[in-house]
């Protein structure tokens, strides 16, 4: 058994410790906002956080999210910057198929966290490698800077749902 403090609650889960994270979310635990693209750590869509950092969940060994936080897309309307970057993401219009778009709300919470006014060049840096396929990504960038300018925007907007 492994003890995951997954979204705030204490969990327990029968997996094999090399078990990719994401199969446990999603297969153990029904936390399917995380989704599957690639597998190979290449696309992102698999994107959660781990004590704040944006990492892929299709590579993580469930063993290393013992014993720390696990944040999932489920999850991150509990803080106010996770609600912030949703209410934008919902003013911008941002996703078109949706499929990606769990892992890109991820990276880019995980950014603004660390980075609250990031320029062009640090969006790039953190979003570039989080594909798209229906290319969303100007209309990722301008959300992330409406996050940055107005901080509150979920406040504003009576909350991202
Ligand atoms: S599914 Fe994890 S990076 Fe593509
Ligand atoms: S919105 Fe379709 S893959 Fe990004």
């Amino acid at each position: 058994m492994i003890t995951l403090s997954i979204n705030g609650k204490n969990t327990k889960v029968d997996a094999d410790p090399n078990t990719p994270l994401l199969w446990v979310l999603r297969d153990h635990l029904q936390l399917t906002g995380t989704k599957y693209g690639c597998g190979m750590a290449q696309c992102g869509a698999c994107t959660v956080h781990l004590d704040g950092r944006a990492v892929r969940s299709c590579q993580t060994p469930v063993s290393t999210a013992s014993g720390k936080q696990v944040t999932t897309i489920e999850g991150l309307a509990e803080t106010a910057l996770g609600k912030s970057v949703q209410a934008a993401w919902q003013e911008v219009d941002v996703p078109q198929c949706g499929y990606c778009q769990s892992g890109q709300i991820m990276a880019a919470t995980a950014l603004l966290k660390d980075n609250p006014h990031p320029s062009d060049a640090e969006i790039s840096a953190a979003m570039d490698g989080i594909l798209c396929r229906c290319g969303t990504y100007n209309r990722i960038r301008a959300a992330i800077q409406k996050v940055a300018k107005h901080p509150l925007l979920a406040e504003q907007s009576g909350g991202a749902k």
